[in-house]
């Protein structure tokens, strides 16, 4: 019983791999009924395998609340890892104050392109401070991250040029490099010595070629090495774009992201990507970089060029957020210290970290699926709500509870979290974990 349900979630989430959805997405039959489509029934048997092993859902939960440290999920109070507001700026006042104030003088949407119909000034001033915290000429603001990454890389490179990526890199940019018409080609995770090859075979044989990493990787919680990146992006004629969604508000000292981390120049990157939906307690997202490179997407990427610009409140809470980044660089260092501690804590208790940095989240590698999915039912039952990540995300037997930590996390809540975890992982069951939970303070 137990071995054929483990057959039929695999069965079932490999059909979600892009390769398997690509052929098998669509219904054959013209006019169907979107139920007779393989995506449609392989969600309806994933319920009822769910049923068999009596697991719930862990999807799409019902939050209460101003979101922080802590939340309300289905009426429950639990410690929060789930969210990505790594300095706790969606509990920060003057980002409501400004986004109330926003919406005030402007009103609620930007509802046009802001190429033909116009901007507030608010956009271009977050671009500007924007470019200027990361130390590079320009920044464009996209209404989401998802939407830069597609809108850029299938701007910049196309037919005849090469992309070369890390076999990690978010779906947004697998997806940009897809529809950019570009070769594309992956090396192995952080595997430097994999790219060098593939440059090494391929270079002479395209125009462009344009290499793709995180600034850091968001199921694994590691880095890449940024400047033997830029010697090889030199060396070998490319164009370099680092995605550094995570990298925001958590690596080097003041927050600056990856450059500030490895020490490095950030006009040796190409193409630099941030979101506003993490760190800056926003959404939306932006690309920075050269001049010429931002006119060039300002004019031509189709994410930006047909899509309505940023609404009013999103972009003013970004821009309070920025400025509380830069008002309080302790933020930054209590969630460095919050890795510290998890990380070291985690050791100790046991836990499979993989390859974290401890630099704002951290995973716990479970195994399977099921076990995975089983464990983050039992952590949640013990009020820790950590976000499940199995395949497709990760390798088969790669599945982890996956920890964000924000700066204002206590000590105690992440002991909790890991006591939790490892009581949960040797089979035990938590019951007073909801006391101490409910009595915490946060
Ligand atoms: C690495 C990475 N890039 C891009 C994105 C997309 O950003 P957004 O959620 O703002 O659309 C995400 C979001 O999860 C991400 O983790």
């Amino acid at each position: 019983m137990k071995y054929n349900a483990y057959d039929t979630v695999t069965a079932v989430v490999k059909s979600w791999t892009s390769k398997a959805r690509s052929s098998n997405i669509r219904s054959t039959k013209r006019n169907s009924n979107f139920a007779s489509m393989p995506a449609y029934k392989s969600i309806r048997k994933y319920e009822k395998v769910g049923a068999m092993l009596g697991i719930k859902s862990p999807f799409f939960r019902a939050i209460g609340g101003r979101v922080g440290n802590s939340c309300i999920i289905d009426g429950r109070k639990v410690i929060n890892f789930a969210w990505c507001d790594y300095l706790g700026l969606n509990q920060h006042p003057s980002l409501a104050a400004a986004a109330a104030a926003a919406t005030d003088e402007y009103g609620t949407c930007v509802s046009a392109s802001r190429l033909v119909a116009g901007e507030t000034l608010l956009h271009a001033e977050l671009e500007r401070e924007i470019a200027s915290f990361l130390g590079v000429e320009e920044a464009l603001l996209f209404v989401s991250g998802h939407a830069a990454n597609v809108s850029t890389i299938s701007t910049v490179v196309g037919d005849g040029d090469l992309i070369v990526h890390d076999e990690f890199v978010h779906n947004s940019a697998v997806l940009g490099a897809r529809l950019s018409g570009a070769a594309v080609r992956t090396f192995s995770h952080n595997n430097l010595e994999a790219l060098e090859n593939i440059l090494h075979e391929t270079r002479t044989a395209y125009q462009n070629v344009l290499i793709i990493v995180e600034g850091l990787y968001s199921t694994e919680g590691d880095v890449p090495d940024l400047s033997r990146l830029i010697e090889l992006k030199q060396r070998f004629g490319a164009w370099l774009m680092v995605d550094d969604a995570h990298g925001l508000g958590i690596l080097g000292a003041t927050g600056r992201g990856c450059a500030e981390h490895c020490g490095i120049e950030p006009k040796s990157v190409d193409i630099w990507m941030g979101t506003l939906s993490k760190t800056l307690a926003s959404c939306g997202g932006f690309i920075a970089g050269s001049r010429a490179l931002v006119d060039v997407l300002r004019y031509a990427a189709p994410g930006f060029v047909y899509s309505v610009g940023l609404p009013p409140a999103m972009t003013a809470a970004a821009l309070a957020a920025l400025r509380v980044m830069k008002a309080e660089p302790e933020r930054v260092e209590r969630l460095r210290a919050n890795g510290r501690f998890f990380l070291r804590e985690a050791a100790s208790a046991g836990l499979n970290t993989g390859n974290s940095r401890g630099l704002g989240m951290l995973p716990v590698i479970a195994g399977d699926v099921i076990a995975t999915v089983k464990l983050w039912h039992k952590v949640f039952d013990g009020g820790i709500n950590s976000s499940l990540i199995v395949y497709p995300g990760v390798p088969l037997k790669g599945g982890r509870l996956r920890f964000f930590l924000t700066s204002e996390h206590s000590e105690d809540q992440i002991r909790l979290a890991i006591g939790t975890t490892s009581a949960c992982l040797r089979g035990g069951r938590v019951p007073e974990a909801n006391r101490a939970v409910a009595s915490m303070k946060g």
